[in-house]
């Protein structure tokens, strides 16, 4: 019997019981979201209250399809449970025929035939791999940005996928921590928009079979754990919480995102899992979200560690009691809830409003009218690794490279002419470009340095690998190691540079030592990289340093030694041939750091829009009592927003339209970009202000605005803000955003540290 045909029966006759006992505006209405709404209602009145928590169940699945898989202890009972309807959404299953064949017990089954929803991590790239998403952040190019996520969402769709955990929108300020390379940098106001471009490009049009689920994630709070070490405790103040974690979150309900991923950490003494005023308070409260909130892997549990909850029972309590509504891999709802209503302890009507949020997103995507919506093989075959995709992602990791440095003309490389020696194993690597989050991509996919440089035939290549990176299997972090003595390479790759006109070197960080659980105590090149690099540039010092890594580096002795640099993070699948056009200058590029980068460890966490303090400089007479480091500057190594072109841009002309505003009122300002170079080029304009006295100390500098041009040799175009009291406000210490009256100055230029600038003022 086919009780996905019954459910959607009762469904039909309870919307149309409800629509004709309203008025005529609810039965004539094209609203769907409040038909949804009634739908949901409908469907939520049929189910009992073991149903009801089945849907707050999200399991990750690892049984075979047709059954448990004997080796997978907790196999046996999952599956049952499925097959009871109590499961409301699985992880990390992929593959039409597999999605299927658990869709079918879902909907065939089970009393109500509520279809599954299948969540996976399409971190950057499915199978088809885009830049890691800092990498991407790089190219502030917003668009293609949301083409990168859209490429994502059809590809994975087409397997069967309908939601991702991403975007991942946590600010982060620390290089130390791993997962810098699955967001967007340390700046709330880029990361905003980059959150807004992410959540659209990813769920797009909801109705279509090509997009899928966003999920905002980590609420909230996660980047700042203590020292850099993934997990560790969080104690940030609401200033900072509001001014600067908050904003991507926010911007991402703004923007429509459907689902939320809560964190792992404590925040100032509670678990996120379990935090209230995080999830009802802030989220489901202030923000109004109505979408659905998902505990991050076991986190409800993780509670009882954090010494928050006393068992998994008490765990569950906290974390519905708290707004957490699905339960990811804890199997603290399913095995706990229903007795806890019963006893009183958690609320029948959150359980509902929870499974509501869950059902809500079931109608959105279609689910109910069509379980097998995302499940098409001759779909799946035509789109996984296509041709477009291809395209798009390597369109991506062009416009993620960011040049840091070219001295001595290296690059571009001329296109005939020189022996070029490369060096590095990273430049031979066909799996460490893919990154971190590529959990099904395959391993040997990515076009290396190599072959993105063999490709431009006109030159003579020579490759040395100078020394390994990383031995033994690199598929999973703990099975790698990092060569830190095999040096048995460095004669051969010294031999091919002295014979070599020019040397590219491809060093930095192998894909898997960035990511989840992936801290680093240290942000140097790892191994024996450094010492391949200093060793080389002995004998020839003409040498393009590529760095592939997954966080900011603090490489001082190449900054100041090595004429050109190339941040080449991890691009994905098109990582080798990106590398090669920008190297070629086939693609001029324009990549802006999303990051500060370190002059040393020891300054983490660094970001450009810190507070002054009451010692910012050092005065004549005391050198040693202002904030400083006596062993190193206070400077970074690169800031925030730095990036070169083969073009060169100048800035004059910074204009006020005037010195003041008032409520309601606005400033332009405009400023002349003169491409002084000999090459077409883009050029990020970046806009800053400072509000130099606050109720609550403000930053030194703010990002608010930025816009990019492109400019043909010697022309010049006038580029225009408005400073309005939205780009003004902050989180007072009224609690609440506000323009405080007073005196600010604003900042135009290529880095948040080369800007011209200019003050004005607010009067309320
Ligand atoms: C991560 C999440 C991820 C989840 C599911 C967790 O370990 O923190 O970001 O979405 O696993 O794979």
């Amino acid at each position: 019997m086919n009780f996905q045909k019954i459910i959607y029966g009762l469904v039909i006759a309870s919307v149309l019981t409800l629509s004709c006992t309203s008025s005529k505006k609810i039965v004539s209405t094209t609203n769907r979201k409040l038909s949804i709404d009634m739908k949901v209602d409908s469907v939520l009145k049929l189910m009992t209250l073991d149903e009801k928590v089945g849907q707050l169940n999200q399991y990750n699945g690892f049984w075979d399809v047709t059954g448990p898989s004997p080796k997978n202890g907790q196999a046996a009972k999952k599956y049952e449970n499925l097959k009871k309807g109590l499961v409301g959404s699985m992880i990390n299953i992929k593959g039409v025929k597999n999605v299927s064949a658990l869709q079918k017990i879902a909907v065939e089954q089970t009393r109500l035939g509520i279809p599954l929803i299948f969540g996976f991590d399409v971190i950057h790239g499915f199978k088809t791999i885009s830049p890691i998403p800092l990498a991407e952040s790089a190219s502030w190019d917003m668009e293609a940005i949301k083409k990168s996520a859209a490429i994502a969402a059809e590809e994975s769709a087409s397997v069967g996928i309908n939601w991702t955990f991403a975007p991942m929108v946590d600010v982060s300020r620390d290089a130390r921590w791993g997962r810098v390379m699955e967001g967007a940098g340390e700046d709330p106001y880029l990361g905003s928009k980059i959150a807004v471009a992410r959540v659209q490009g990813f769920q797009g049009d909801l109705s279509s079979y090509k997009n899928i689920l966003a999920c905002a994630k980590h609420f909230a709070g996660y980047a700042l754990a203590e020292s850099g070490r993934d997990y560790n405790t969080v104690d940030v103040s609401e200033t900072t919480l509001q001014n600067t974690i908050f904003p991507p979150f926010k911007a991402s309900v703004d923007a429509g995102v459907r689902t939320f991923m809560n964190s792992f950490n404590e925040l100032n003494g509670i678990p996120a899992t379990g935090n209230a005023y995080l999830q009802r308070e802030v989220l489901k409260g202030d923000w109004k979200f109505d979408g659905l909130v998902v505990s991050d892997w076991g986190s409800i549990n993780e509670m009882i560690s954090h010494g928050y909850a006393k068992d998994s029972k008490n765990a569950a309590e906290i974390a519905l009691n708290a707004g957490s509504d699905m339960d990811m891999e804890s199997s603290a709802y399913v095995e706990n809830l229903s007795e806890l209503v019963k006893e009183g302890k958690v609320k029948e009507s959150l359980i509902d409003d929870a499974v509501k949020r869950v059902l809500k997103v079931k109608f959105e995507l279609g689910l109910f009218a069509n379980p097998y919506k995302y499940c098409d093989e001759a779909r799946e075959a035509a789109t996984v690794g296509k041709n477009e995709f291809q395209e798009g992602v390597l369109d991506m990791a062009k416009k993620s490279i960011v040049l840091l440095k070219n001295e001595k003309e290296l690059l571009p490389l001329k296109k005939s002419g020189q022996k070029i020696a490369l060096i590095g194993a990273l430049a031979n690597d066909k799996t460490s470009p893919l990154g971190s989050w590529r959990i099904a991509a395959d391993d040997n996919t990515a076009v290396s340095v190599l072959e993105g440089l063999e490709k431009y035939t006109g030159n003579q290549l020579n490759f040395a690998k100078g020394a390994d990176l990383a031995v033994g299997r690199t598929q999973f972090i703990w099975e790698t190691k990092i060569n830190t003595t095999d040096k048995s390479g460095f004669e051969e790759a010294i031999a091919l540079a002295k014979k070599s006109d020019v040397v590219i070197m491809v060093l930095g960080e192998h894909g898997l030592q960035t990511g989840e659980g992936r801290s680093r105590s240290e942000l140097d090149l790892p191994g024996v990289q450094e010492e391949l690099l200093e060793a080389v540039f002995k004998v020839n010092p003409n040498i393009v340093l590529v760095l592939n890594n997954g966080r900011p580096l603090a490489i001082p002795w190449a900054a100041e030694h090595i004429p050109a640099i190339v941040e080449a993070w991890h691009l994905g699948t098109q990582s080798g041939n990106a590398i090669a056009q920008v190297l070629y200058g086939d693609y001029n590029p324009s990549g802006k750091l999303p990051m500060t980068f370190p002059r040393s460890v020891g300054q983490e966490p660094m970001y450009y829009n810190y507070k002054n303090t009451g010692r910012p400089t050092m005065n004549e007479t005391d050198s040693v009592f202002w904030s400083h480091y006596i062993d190193e500057k206070r400077t970074p190594l690169y800031p925030f927003g730095f990036g070169l072109s083969y073009s060169n841009f100048s800035y004059s002309d910074l204009k006020l339209s005037s010195p003041s505003f008032s409520k309601n009122g606005k400033i332009e300002v405009s400023v002349q970009v003169k491409n002084t170079g000999k090459v077409a080029g883009k050029e990020v304009v970046q806009l800053y202000i400072r509000d130099l006295i606050g109720s609550i100390t403000r930053p030194v500098k703010e990002l608010k605005g930025f816009e990019m041009v492109e400019l043909q040799p010697s022309e010049t175009k006038t580029v225009t803000f408005t400073i309005d009291e939205k780009m003004t406000d902050y989180f007072t210490a009224n609690r609440k955003w506000e323009t405080e009256a007073g005196d600010f100055v604003v900042f135009v230029g290529t880095n948040s540290n080369e800007t011209l600038e200019a003050n004005f003022s607010f009067s309320k």
